[in-house]
């Protein structure tokens, strides 16, 4: 691991030359109160609060070894290759990071209780990456039964739109019962009669954040129509209640963003899907891009055995009947080289670095299974795993939100962006 080694290099240059002595109350609690508390207070989805220094001495050696291998808080994007500018990107900086390994380094001292700042106020709406608009959901509980194999259940719900409304930003996530759920998907169901499925709005899977759509570019949700629930749901040992929400973020009354986008499964692996027992084993899969677009968010979507995934933009040929074409431009645009089972992260690219594909662009899913018994998640390294639903089977894609742009508009974009570039330089 790369990154590892250079981070604890840093970090140990860092601690040599550091006189003053790092504390809990004047150095780490403010970096946990912005990055971790959220997830580690009681009530939250982490098993332990991170709350004072009594909640955190005991997990000092793990919590210094979860942030510098970048474990926590969740984000798992390469630092290394293809784009590192996101929206809402929570993870720490280096110098964060080396704070809370020397901390940890020097004994984990409390420091002078006077240093520790006025406690974080958090409010229900907390538990939301975004501030909601609106929350809708289910109008019960669903009762999963304490054991068995895994279950699917679907529910309509009514958001009560009266007009059309375009949303900016989804989450969905469960308010009880966590635990038990594998993934939800959200459809939004506009005429019950002509197309009973709709179409598809997000997804939710463990430790998932908010989809967050570009600037000017929304998700149209007709007057009337409803949102298809569908929950997969892995019993647990005891009786679950249930019970998911979606929260909404609009655009203001009145305001029609130019663009409507959605998100979609590109490079799926399905019945080639072929991972023999105790190894790792990379699939690919394709898909083109019909017109030129703007791709805002990348999540990988594997099950207990992923490792890695790779998304490239293979860009169509510059001169395909020259005499001596040029080999076609290839470019990482993201990899998740460490995915950590339970987080099910979408990355959204900050504007300005999302990036712009022409017409005919390749986008090249590359993704690692680990099937051997060097991944902990794994079920059973003995079995050879394929496609499949359940949480036991495999999955091999990308979510990939997107929209597309006319032709002028894209070169319009295209133009712009290089002029930024060159200025940058
Ligand atoms: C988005 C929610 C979230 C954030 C933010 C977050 N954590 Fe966590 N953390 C979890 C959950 C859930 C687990 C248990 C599952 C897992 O390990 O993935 C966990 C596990 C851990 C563990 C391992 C506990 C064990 O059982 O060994 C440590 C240590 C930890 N977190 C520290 C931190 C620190 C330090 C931060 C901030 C720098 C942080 N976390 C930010 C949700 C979060």
């Amino acid at each position: 691991m790369r990154t590892g080694i250079s981070i604890m290099f840093a970090i140990s240059a860092a601690l040599a030359f550091s006189a003053d002595p790092v504390t809990f109350t004047k150095d780490v609690a403010p970096i946990f109160q912005r990055s971790c508390q959220n997830c580690h207070r009681p009530g939250s989805i982490a098993p332990m609060a991170l709350l004072n220094y009594k909640d955190a001495r005991p997990w000092a050696r793990s919590i210094k070894e979860k942030v510098v291998r970048r474990q926590m808080p969740p984000w798992h994007i390469d630092r290394n290759i293809g784009i590192n500018k996101f929206k809402d990107d929570p993870s720490l900086s280096e110098k964060e990071i080396a704070t809370i390994a020397s901390w940890v380094d020097q004994g984990s001292p409390e420091g002078n209780p006077a240093d520790m700042p006025p406690p974080r106020q958090f409010s229900a709406n907390d538990q939301w990456h975004i501030q909601p608009d609106l929350v809708v959901s289910m109008s019960k509980p669903y009762k999963l039964r304490a054991k068995g194999g895994d279950e699917y259940y679907d529910i309509d719900i009514d958001p009560g739109f009266k007009e059309d409304v375009y949303i900016s930003a989804v989450e969905t996530k469960p308010d009880q019962g966590f635990r038990v759920v594998h993934h939800a998907t959200t459809n939004l169901v506009e005429d019950p009669e002509e197309d009973p499925v709709g179409l598809f709005l997000n997804e939710y899977a463990v430790g998932k954040n908010a989809d967050l759509f570009p600037e000017n570019a929304g998700r149209l949700v007709k007057a009337g129509s409803k949102i298809h629930l569908n929950l997969h749901l892995h019993p647990y040992g005891e009786e679950t209640p249930v019970l998911v929400s979606v929260g909404f973020k609009f655009y203001p009354k009145g305001k029609v963003p130019k663009y409507v986008t959605f998100t979609q499964h590109m490079g799926d692996v399905k019945d080639d899907l072929d991972l023999p027992a105790g190894q790792v084993t990379r699939s690919d899969g394709y898909f083109r891009l019909p017109k030129p677009a703007l791709v805002s968010a990348f999540q990988p979507h594997f099950h207990a055995r992923g490792k890695a995934q790779c998304m490239e933009a293979i860009y169509p040929d510059v001169n395909p009947y020259s005499a001596r074409p040029l080999p076609a431009k290839v470019e990482t645009l993201s990899c998740v080289s460490e995915f950590q089972f339970g987080w099910s992260l979408t990355y959204p690219y900050a504007e300005d670095a999302a990036p712009l594909l022409p017409a005919g662009t390749i986008i090249h899913v590359s993704t690692w299974h680990d099937n051997s018994d060097n991944n902990k998640n794994n079920p059973n390294p003995k079995n050879w795993v394929g496609y499949g639903q359940r949480t036991i089977d495999e999955m091999s894609f990308a979510w990939v939100s997107l929209y597309y742009l006319d032709q002028a508009d894209f070169d319009a974009r295209v133009q712009t962006r290089n002029a930024a570039n060159m200025a940058k330089r």
